[in-house]
């Protein structure tokens, strides 16, 4: 059993044990970190999505627009990985084979964002030759997400986001470069961060080698537990109750995720990662209105990717602690430095 000292130490990160919903003065917003509180804002039609903060803090009130669907296919998703998921898988194992024991890496580096970018090129039909050039566009952005208020950051950022818009630009409605982003950027940080957990977690690592069939409920608790989306932002477009509290219309409210996925009236020994436990309701893919367009996606890529890195000859053992990085709504390990142990 991990003492929550050692989880501090694990994950320098862990989000704050969730509270009753309140108004914080300095952030001008509501928070909401309760199971219950998320949960019921995630799925209420008088909340709209909203940007996080560019300055260190929330805008001034504003009128909200109505609550509305990104439009994004859903089949879409589907219908791309029928095709894919074959050649993924063989491409997880390829680079995999690549690394050996006794040698310390960077997961992250040297297989985490490869694969991802390989796996986001396949799924949008684009050449590999393109593929250095695009991740040099998502380091910009993984970079200005670290450090959202750094203003040299911002502007390279949305260069790099002006650059995916014009090279995505020939199938017109954005969808590709959402996909390849969810696939190139966020994917990375969330197998980052699962992975993390997994290695300091043995007894889990374990328990999924000898029983691989339990990789589809591990998957649901790797992303209540280590889900990149720590925080959302919402506004809300009419006068509301939530919890009984009121919200006039205008008013910002911040969604801690990651505290709601930690809520011990919702989950028992919530601070642990358990890949047996029933997991399900867990709101690390919204669940909401707005629920992610990618969640199958994510699915495959980390069940895939989690069963390959088991089946090596070789146990990583994380060395030098993870290196995190925290953006206004995710949080991914930058590294993940490993040292691989023969496992025979
Ligand atoms: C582990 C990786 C991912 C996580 C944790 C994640 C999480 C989320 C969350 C929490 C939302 C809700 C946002 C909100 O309510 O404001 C969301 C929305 C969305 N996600 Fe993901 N996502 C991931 C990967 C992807 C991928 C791979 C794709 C693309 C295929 C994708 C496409 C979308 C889209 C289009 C929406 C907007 C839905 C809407 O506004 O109606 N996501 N995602």
């Amino acid at each position: 059993m991990t003492t929550d000292i050692e989880l501090l130490e694990n994950f320098p990160l862990a989000p704050a044990a969730p509270a009753p919903l309140y108004f914080n003065t300095v952030e001008r917003a509501w928070i909401l970190s309760t199971y219950d509180d998320v949960r019921a804002a995630l799925r209420s039609p008088f909340l709209s999505q909203a940007r996080p903060p560019r300055q260190g803090r929330l805008k001034e009130r504003t009128s909200a627009q109505p609550a509305k669907h990104s439009g994004f296919d859903s089949g879409f998703e589907l219908r791309a990985a029928a095709g894919w998921e074959i050649k993924t898988k063989y491409d997880a194992r390829l680079l995999l084979k690549d690394l050996h024991d006794s040698r310390e890496i960077d997961l992250v580096k040297e297989f985490i964002r490869p694969w991802c970018l390989r796996a986001a090129l396949l799924l949008t039909g684009t050449g590999p030759e393109h593929g250095p050039y695009l991740a040099s566009l998502v380091d910009d952005l993984c970079e200005s997400d670290a450090q959202p208020f750094d203003p040299f950051l911002r502007t390279r950022a949305q260069e790099a986001n002006l650059q995916l818009d014009a090279f995505f630009h020939a199938q017109a409605t954005g969808l590709l470069k959402s996909l390849f982003l969810g696939v190139a950027q966020t994917v990375p940080a969330f197998l980052g961060s699962a992975w993390a957990a997994l290695l300091q977690n043995p007894d889990q690592r374990t328990e999924l080698q000898i029983h691989p069939e339990r990789m589809t409920n591990a998957v649901e608790e790797f992303l209540r537990y280590a889900g990149p989306v720590h925080t959302l932002f919402r506004q809300a477009n009419a006068d509301l109750d939530l919890s009984g509290t009121n919200i006039a219309c205008g008013d910002m409210l911040l969604l801690r995720v990651s505290s709601a996925n930690r809520d011990p009236q919702r989950f028992d020994d919530a601070n642990q990662l358990t890949v047996t436990r029933d997991v399900r309701g867990h709101l690390a893919l919204s669940g909401g209105l707005h629920h992610c367009r990618g969640a199958s996606i994510v699915r495959v890529m980390t069940a895939i990717a989690t069963q390959s890195l088991l089946e090596q000859p070789w146990i990583p053992e994380i060395c030098d602690g993870v290196g995190w990085s925290c953006g206004t709504m995710l949080m991914w390990p930058s590294s993940l430095r490993v040292l691989l142990r023969a496992a025979y």
